[in-house]
């Protein structure tokens, strides 16, 4: 099945032609072409992502990106599913890749009564879950458990297969990207603040400030960040006396503390609740593979911290985590996901669902 699919959630507008094969156990997905066209530089000077800005940028984008993938294919487009991601996201961004879909959906039924092509609204988060069902043949093995991470999200799935999976603990604040985005800032980092952290703070002592570690103990599977980007704030404005030695743990004098420290540390901070959290998770479920999807993924740091981990606890697991291209958003994601959702015959309702969760 030849799928075309449409990502315009947050800030960057995405389009892919995915051929995708297999039952729903084993779904197989073969790329014939990607593309992103990202709208970071305009966000940039803004910190943050502005939704009118994005839903300028993405009517603006999905035309060109659309020509692109027509001219590859010498303008003869076959397309048996149409998959675009309804939510979660911002809505005005969202309303665009699905006013586009339906608009294109439309177009091909009145120039062709007897096509099949089916069109589908895509949960964005199920497209995490199965981006690394795009690349490698390293076989899933189940149970397993999905750890999301990205800029809105953060999530904890026990898997029992491809195609069904159970929400067991997820943040009770901030979500892990954004205590990133957040916390840069305070750095004077550009946006987005998760590359700009993992950069810096190679440089940097990850013990070098004891920053909090919030909710590590609690014998559940959530998350809470934004005391952690508080901490951060904290530790500028505080006075530094003996008393803040003691308090972060200094293993230098304040005036030593570097930038890159307090990145390094903030990381470290992350790292520590990331892969305490989700290694319980696996001991519990009795995971054979753990998952990693969503932006965050993307930081190699915490990649190998949890390849550092799970060495440690002598835990037989294999670990797909995506190459960065498919951790952080793209349509490639969305046409996996949709594909699943297709097999399920799941149905949703092609509406913006800003607050769609998994
Ligand atoms: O999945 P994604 O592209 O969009 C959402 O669905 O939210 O994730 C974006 C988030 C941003 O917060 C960004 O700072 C973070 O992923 N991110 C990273 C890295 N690359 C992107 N965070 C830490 N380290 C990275 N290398
Ligand atoms: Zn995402």
């Amino acid at each position: 099945m030849r799928i075309l699919s449409i990502e315009t959630s947050c800030d960057e507008t995405a389009m892919a032609l995915v051929d995708a094969k297999g039952g729903i156990k084993n779904p197989r997905f073969k790329l014939i072409k990607n593309l992103v066209a990202s709208q970071i530089e305009v966000h940039k000077p803004f910190g943050g992502v502005v939704p009118n800005l994005a839903k300028r940028e993405h009517l603006k984008n999905l035309p060109i990106l659309f020509d692109q993938i027509l001219k590859a294919n010498r303008y003869k487009l076959k397309a048996d599913l149409i998959a675009v991601t309804v939510g979660p996201g911002l809505e005005p961004a969202l309303w665009t890749g699905i006013n586009f879909a339906r608009d294109l959906y439309r177009e091909l039924k009145t120039n062709n009564k007897k096509l099949t092509t089916k069109l589908i609204g895509v949960n964005h988060l199920e497209g995490h879950l199965y981006s690394s069902k795009l690349e490698g043949t390293k076989k899933l093995e189940f149970p397993a458990a999905a750890l999301i991470i990205s800029g809105g999200h953060t999530i904890l799935l026990s898997v029992k297969n491809m195609a069904s999976w159970k929400k067991i603990g997820e943040t009770v604040d901030d979500a892990v990207g954004e205590c990133y985005d957040k916390t840069a800032r305070l750095l004077n980092l550009s946006y987005p603040g998760g590359p700009e952290i993992e950069k810096l703070a190679k440089d940097g002592d990850p013990n070098a400030i004891q920053f909090p570690r919030p909710m590590i103990h609690q014998k559940n599977y959530d998350f809470s960040f934004s005391g952690l980007k508080t901490s951060v704030l904290y530790f500028f404005r505080e006075n530094k006396n003996e008393e803040f030695v003691k308090k972060y743990k200094l293993s230098k004098k304040p005036d030593k503390i570097s930038k890159a420290d307090i990145a390094a540390s903030f990381q470290q901070a992350v790292f520590d609740v990331l892969t305490a959290k989700t290694l319980r998770a696996v001991k519990k479920i009795k995971a054979k593979s753990l998952i990693i999807g969503g932006g965050v993924a993307a930081n190699r740091s915490l990649q190998k911290e949890f390849k550092k981990k799970i060495k440690k606890e002598n835990l037989k697991l294999n670990l797909f985590v995506p190459s960065p291209k498919f951790c952080t958003d793209n349509a490639a994601i969305i046409a996996a996901a949709g594909y699943v959702s297709f097999l399920k015959n799941k149905k949703r309702s092609l509406k913006a669902q800003a607050n769609l969760n998994l």
